[in-house]
């Protein structure tokens, strides 16, 4: 027994330690992730260099907060600005998780736009604080707060003739993942994003991308925005970004950040030091181990190589992909529990989410190829 609360059914073991695409439990077993502590793990588990800069920076400075500059936060800012340049964000906001990071974005565009109502699509998922909340899609943890949600639209998803069916004007922001992940990777092609970037801008709706988990690589670019060819007005950033210490980013357009004045924004720990040397060598490592390509290349494999008895077909875009079984998928979980591989459910009783390191090795997939194939249902 202990005095923690528990939020979420655990595995069946006592997590102690882990070392790239494994984690290692107190009874000595060892577990190939697929999960990814939840899409959180892009550099592998205490990847040496990041473990290496946090060990750094927390004997220099462990923390102070934006009153002051430091020179780990300002590089950590160009870094990341440099590496979104193909979506045209560059302008960024550090704070501390994914929810703090949409609620800020949403926030902004009200700000801006002198507007309160915001847009959601049907199977989004954004966080639980209350902006977040009110632009996702999960009755269970929204609808106990449903006098406080913020005036919305839920609009069909992948769809352009809904897209064409909002009144753009009457809306501050319509925020997406491009790729929804918690409703069972469900996918939407370059022309509806192109639809929603020019209905959005015409009627100078903010288009915020929240790349929480499409980000930094995991899709096979730098993000998915750049991906699917569009520039939103703003994109956030959370899970992988210091490889798990906790970080979240509003990265905005030019066009958004000059609305934006001093004061408007404001957390604590947001930016802190230890943090920000971890971003600063996850950045590094997803540029000298290639992960970008890596993720493209294994998300290309792991489509062709998985289909057959057990799955139908293999959904979403370099290492987020949703496993669509032939029936439901918690029986291919289970199985994978006993093989000693963690992978994630979903929103869709049919599909089995895969948001594993961008370091996977050949070994691993073979692993995870092999378990699927002695499946038999
Ligand atoms: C797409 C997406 N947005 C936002 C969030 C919220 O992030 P956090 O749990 O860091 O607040 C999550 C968390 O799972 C997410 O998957």
């Amino acid at each position: 027994m202990t005095a923690l609360l528990e939020t979420y059914p655990p595995y069946p073991f006592v997590l102690d330690r882990g070392e790239g695409e494994y984690v290692y439990a107190e009874d000595g077993t060892r577990w190939l992730d697929y999960y990814g502590g939840h899409c959180v793990t892009l550099t592998g588990h205490s990847h040496p260099n990041v473990v290496a800069a946090i060990a750094e920076q927390a004997g220099r400075l462990i923390f102070y907060s934006a009153a002051a500059r430091l020179r780990v936060r300002e590089q950590a800012a160009d870094a990341l600005a440099a590496f979104l340049a193909g979506a045209g964000v560059g302008k960024v906001f550090f704070c501390n998780s994914g929810a703090e990071a949409n609620e800020n974005a949403l926030k902004l565009a009200i700000k801006a736009t002198s507007r309160q109502r915001i847009a959601g699509f049907e199977g989004g998922w954004h966080g639980r604080t209350l902006l977040a909340l009110s632009a996702t899609d999960d009755p269970k943890i929204t609808d106990p707060y449903a006098s406080l949600l913020a005036p919305h639209t839920r609009i069909p998803f992948a769809d352009i003739a809904a897209l064409e069916a909002v009144d753009w004007s009457a809306h501050a922001a319509v925020i997406v993942e491009p790729i929804q992940s918690m409703s069972g990777i469900r996918c939407a092609d370059a022309a509806w994003f192109a639809r929603l970037r020019e209905l959005t801008a015409a009627a100078g709706c903010w288009l915020i991308c929240d790349e929480i988990q499409t980000g930094l690589g995991r899709v096979g670019a730098p993000s998915a925005a750049e991906f699917y060819g569009i520039r939103p007005d703003a994109m956030t950033l959370a899970k992988g970004l210091a490889s798990g210490v906790p970080v979240g980013a509003v990265i905005l357009s030019e066009a958004a950040a000059a609305t934006v004045k001093s004061g408007d924004l404001g957390s604590t720990f947001g930016g802190g030091p230890i943090a920000m040397a971890a971003l600063l060598a996850t950045l590094a490592v997803v540029g000298e181990e290639r992960l970008v390509a890596r993720a493209a290349a294994l998300g290309q494999r792991l489509k062709s190589s998985l289909p057959g008895t057990v799955v139908m077909r293999v959904r979403g875009e370099g290492l987020l992909l949703g496993l669509e079984c032939h029936a439901p998928a918690a029986g291919l979980k289970q199985h994978l529990m006993q093989n000693r591989i963690l992978a994630g459910g979903s929103g869709d009783s049919r599909v089995l989410r895969l948001m594993p390191p961008l370091t996977l090795s050949d070994g691993a997939v073979e692993m995870l190829e092999a378990a699927i194939a002695t499946y038999t249902g």
